[in-house]
């Protein structure tokens, strides 16, 4: 399927690897020209180059923290007009609530809810204006089935579900939509560290942890990392206008649900 998305321009946040970067692949495979960010310079630099020579796009890297004001101001220079935002950053630590100190939460609530309040904030309206707009928040299915120690990612991402939920409707009938991502567990050096964290409370190995994980899970593997790319490509795509104000679940069906 042609998604109708060759000439548009994304940003795309926190996309250096993993999830972020899918999403960027994804829709450098459909012709979108991309302004790409992660705090990194190097492999930041560097994913930018590749994609840019496997898909016959531009890629403009912009390095910085994504809670940080002057680089979205930065990325959004790079990018005045863009069609298509996808939210995303590193995840918070894992941890229990004691545990959690005031720079936790404020790392937290900066890169998980401030970050994409603020790059909604500057997108939303030239994006009404133009008559299309595509915004996908890259969240996690601990907002629909909490994990015990992943408190600080619950709190700052249900918060950013709430924001979006009061801007949907203003939107959609220009053609904006918002829609959130909920990835389960992706073969990415993220989970790979929540699992080095959770082996060390166990007292096994990072190793016995993910398999242990797998073998529980029921579809016996981990996402790939492409299968969250092209399901933003697809909501990002000239079909999905009527799609809006959705937290769509992606978890090898760890979760099934009724309705
Ligand atoms: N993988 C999973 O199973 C899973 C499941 C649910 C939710 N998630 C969430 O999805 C998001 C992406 O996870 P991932 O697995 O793709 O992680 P990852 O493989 O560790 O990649 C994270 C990317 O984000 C960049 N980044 C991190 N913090 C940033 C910041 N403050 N500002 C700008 N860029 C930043 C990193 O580059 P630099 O380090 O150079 O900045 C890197 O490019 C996280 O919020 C994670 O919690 C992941």
């Amino acid at each position: 399927m042609d998604l109708g998305l060759r000439g548009r321009k994304a940003i795309v946040c926190a996309a250096s690897k993993g999830l972020g970067r899918a999403c960027a692949e994804a829709l450098a495979a459909e012709g979108v020209d991309l302004v790409l960010n992660a705090r990194t310079a190097t492999p930041l630099q560097q994913a930018a180059a590749e994609i840019a020579a496997a898909h016959g796009v531009r890629a403009v890297a912009v390095a910085g923290d994504i809670g940080d004001a002057a680089v979205r101001d930065a990325l959004i220079a790079a990018c005045p007009a863009p069609d298509i935002l996808v939210n995303n950053a590193g995840g918070p630590s894992p941890g229990r609530l004691k545990s959690f100190t005031a720079d936790d939460w404020t790392r937290a609530l900066d890169g998980n809810l401030r970050a994409p309040a603020a790059m909604l904030a500057a997108v939303l309206e030239g994006m009404a204006a133009r008559g299309f707009g595509r915004v996908v928040n890259i969240t996690s299915s601990v907002v629909r089935h909490p994990i015990d120690v992943q408190g600080l990612s619950a709190a700052a991402r249900a918060g950013l579900h709430g924001l979006v939920s009061t801007l949907v409707r203003e939107h959609v009938g220009r053609n904006v939509t918002i829609n959130n991502i909920l990835p389960g567990p992706f073969a990415t050096d993220r989970l790979i560290s929540n699992f080095t964290f959770q082996a060390k409370q166990k007292g096994i190995s990072p190793e016995e942890a993910l398999a242990a994980r797998k073998a529980e899970l029921p579809a016996k593997r981990f996402g790939d990392p492409s299968e969250v790319g092209r399901l933003c490509a697809y909501l990002c795509s000239a079909h999905a206008g009527y799609i809006s104000g959705q937290s769509i679940l992606i978890d090898g069906g760890a979760h099934p649900q009724i309705l």
